[in-house]
């Protein structure tokens, strides 16, 4: 039988088993870099299959190693992120998270299942095929500076010399059954943006011996729009959005200082750098020119998710070979983030999404609310797709 067969096959003989580990983490969700339950969890399924595993990365990471029997240098890895978000989930479902406040609502245990159940085909094929497969169960990618970027420091690449690296992420509006994907840029780079903005409160009847920091603030917001629409090339997509002001004052008050919070979002490292640094000039000349001044806080996140080109086209027609190019399609750009971006930005990398929605069963919620949920059957595609690719990749 052919390997792409026996791996259809054995993800369909693991169905229930890998829905048995997705529904245990969703029901036990935990919060970024508080993984530690989710971490043994993983650990035991590992230590059951005889898989080879490294824990404590990050203290809830874990590495684990494949080797297939025929000798080869070539490594290639699969990575799973197991951290859940703040949410109260309200669906009422037997698998509904029992920790207060905390839900898989990003679908990381859908991502941790699928790379489980990979770990079990490509196990228990060993015999068919050559290379070694690492597996990166990543914490916190909810939460910055990213479990992915803490993994690296700790030594990820020179201790697991992979040569590529897969990810992969459900997305709420494709049908189970599909998968998606975009060679080259795909995802933003996305940085927080914190301003104070001072002046001198007092009575708003006599603005003549205040500094007005509200006024000041309007000014700065909308000249801050000429980054993206004036300074930002035309070709590399731009976000700046301001999503809360506070100037705590009244009618008649006007405040000492306006907080606002944004987030900046892009395509390339240096014009990120730069515009950083327009932000702040802008930001504080304004204030200045006023009387007042203003702080800038801008939190570097993660950098845009980059999918090595050879290594994305190459995924597409493996992919097309595996489930059929009528449910292959292609990804348009998405301005969130991801730390996967992390990885691709030392290796190649590719990233692409698993179709897990069921638009008659009406699962189509989107990702971050107490309503998403999955479509199981994907789990199929989400753990032999992804096999499949390791070893064409160790293949090629
Ligand atoms: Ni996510």
């Amino acid at each position: 039988m052919e390997l792409k067969e026996q791996i259809q096959n054995l993800a369909q003989a693991y169905f229930e088993e890998i829905r048995a580990i997705r529904r245990h983490l969703h029901q036990n969700p935990e919060l970024s870099f508080q993984e530690f339950n989710t971490s043994n969890y993983i650990a035991s399924i590992l230590e059951k299959e005889g898989i080879e595993y490294e824990r404590n990365w990050v203290k809830t990471g874990i590495v684990a190693t494949i080797m297939g029997q025929k000798p080869s240098g070539k490594i290639t890895a699969i990575r799973a992120d197991i951290d859940a978000l703040p949410i109260q989930e309200t669906n009422e479902v037997p698998y509904k998270s029992c920790n207060d406040g905390v839900m898989h609502a990003c679908g990381h245990d859908v991502h941790t299942a699928s790379a489980l159940g990979a770990a079990l085909i490509l196990n228990d094929l060993r015999d068919e095929w050559a290379g070694t497969i690492k597996f990166v169960f990543q914490p916190a990618e909810e939460k910055l500076p990213g479990g992915a970027s803490l993994m690296i420091k700790e030594g990820l690449f020179e201790r697991h010399k992979m040569q590529s690296i897969f990810g992969q992420h459900v997305q709420h509006d494709l049908p189970e059954g599909k998968v998606g994907f975009r060679p080259g840029k795909y995802m933003a780079s996305c940085d927080e943006i914190y301003l104070t903005v001072k002046g001198k409160g007092g009575h708003g009847a006599l603005p003549h011996n205040l500094v007005d920091p509200v006024m000041i603030t309007a000014q700065i917001l909308v000249a801050l729009q000429q980054v993206v629409s004036r300074q930002a090339k035309p070709l590399t997509p731009t976000v700046l959005s301001f999503g809360r002001i506070e100037a705590n004052g009244a009618t008649n008050i006007i405040p000492d200082k306006v907080e606002l919070q944004g987030t900046f979002r892009t395509y390339d490292e240096e014009w990120r750098d730069q515009a950083h640094l327009k932000i702040t000039e802008i930001a504080t000349g304004i204030a200045q020119s006023f009387g007042g001044n203003c702080e800038v806080d801008i939190r570097k996140g993660y950098p845009f998710v980059f999918n090595d080109e050879d290594l994305t086209e190459k995924a597409i027609s493996w992919a097309k070979d595996y489930m059929g190019a009528e449910n292959v399609v292609d990804l348009e750009m998405r301005p969130t983030g991801e730390d996967f971006s992390f990885y691709g930005h030392h290796i190649p990398a590719t990233f692409y999404r698993l179709g897990v929605a069921n638009f008659e069963k009406n699962i189509t919620s989107s990702i971050h609310t107490s309503t998403f949920d999955i479509d199981e059957k994907a789990l199929v595609t989400g753990a032999g797709l992804m096999a499949f690719l390791a070893l064409k990749k160790l293949d090629s």
